[in-house]
C-alpha cells in the first residue's frame, strides 16, 4: 500500500495536516536533541522526513532509517541527498519487526505514524527495546484523537469523509486513506499507549499532546537494571 502512495505521501501529508506534520516531526527531533543521542535508529522511516528534521536540528550523529517499502525508501534517499544530509544518515529495507541490529546499539529510537502500521506492536516493542542501549530511549510520534467532544465531532468528520476523498483524488488510491482514519480510530492513545508502552518494560513513560490532541508524542526509557 505504501509504495503505491509513495508519489503522493508527502504532498497529501502537507495537505491534510495543513503541514502541521513538518512542525510535530521538528518537536520529536528536538525531544530527540535535548538527550544528546549520538545513534539514532528511525523505525517506519518512509519518505524519510523524521531523517530530515534530525539532520535540521543536529540530533543525532548518526542516524538509519529503516521501512519495508523499497518506493518509499527511495525518497528518503533522494530527500537525504539533497539536503546534503551527513554520510552517517542512511536507509535500509529492513522489518521494524525484526531487525539485524545488534542489541544495545542505539541511543534513541523514533517511530513516527509507524507503529500502528506494523503487524505485531508488541514484537516491535520488544525489537526496539532489544536494540536500544540501557538506558536508551524510545520517541513515538503518533496520531491521537481530541479530548473535547466538539473538537472531535469535527475532527472526526474530516478523517472519515474528507481525508479518504481527497486521498482518492491525489494519489488515486481512496482506500489507502479511508485505512488512515479506521487504523487511528482502531489504535489505542494517550494513557492506553502508556500503558502498551509500560507493559512492553519501558519505564518513565509520558506524552505530550499536539495540535489540540490530533496528534502525541510518547516517550519511554529501557531500565539500566
Ligand atoms: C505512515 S508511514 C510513516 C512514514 C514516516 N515515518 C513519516 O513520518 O512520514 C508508515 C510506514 O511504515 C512502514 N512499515 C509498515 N510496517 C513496517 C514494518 N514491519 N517494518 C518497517 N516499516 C514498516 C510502511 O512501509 C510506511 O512507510
Amino acid at each position: 500500500m505504501f509504495d503505491s502512495i509513495a508519489p503522493r505521501y508527502d504532498l497529501l501529508n502537507r495537505l491534510l495536516s495543513f503541514r502541521r506534520d513538518i512542525a510535530w516531526r521538528r518537536r520529536l527531533a528536538n525531544s530527540v536533541a535535548r538527550h544528546r543521542c549520538q545513534r539514532v535508529l528511525d523505525l517506519a522511516t518512509g519518505t524519510g522526513d523524521v531523517l530530515l528534521a534530525l539532520a535540521q536540528n543536529n540530533a543525532a550523529h548518526l542516524a538509519v532509517g529503516i521501512d519495508l517499502a523499497p518506493e518509499m525508501l527511495a525518497r528518503a534517499q533522494q530527500k537525504l541527498a539533497k539536503l546534503k544530509a551527513p554520510q552517517t544518515f542512511s536507509t535500509i529495507q529492513a522489518d521494524a519487526q525484526i531487525t539485524s541490529f545488534q542489541n544495545n546499539s542505539f541511543d534513541a529510537a523514533t517511530i513516527a505514524f509507524g507503529i500502528r502500521n506494523v503487524q505485531n506492536v508488541s514484537q516491535t516493542l520488544r525489537e526496539i527495546i532489544r536494540v536500544l542501549k540501557p538506558g536508551g530511549r524510545l520517541f513515538v510520534l503518533e496520531f491521537s484523537l481530541p479530548a473535547n467532544p466538539l473538537l472531535r465531532a469535527i475532527y472526526l468528520a474530516y478523517f472519515r469523509y474528507a481525508v479518504p476523498a481527497i486521498g482518492g483524488w491525489i494519489a488515486r488510491n481512496r482506500a489507502a486513506y479511508a485505512y488512515l482514519n479506521q487504523s487511528v480510530e482502531a489504535f489505542p492513545y494517550g494513557p492506553k499507549f502508556c500503558a502498551l508502552l509500560s507493559a512492553a518494560g519501558l519505564i518513565d513513560v509520558s506524552f505530550e499532546s499536539l495540535t489540540f490532541g490530533v496528534a502525541a508524542i510518547y516517550q519511554g526509557v529501557k531500565s539500566c537494571g
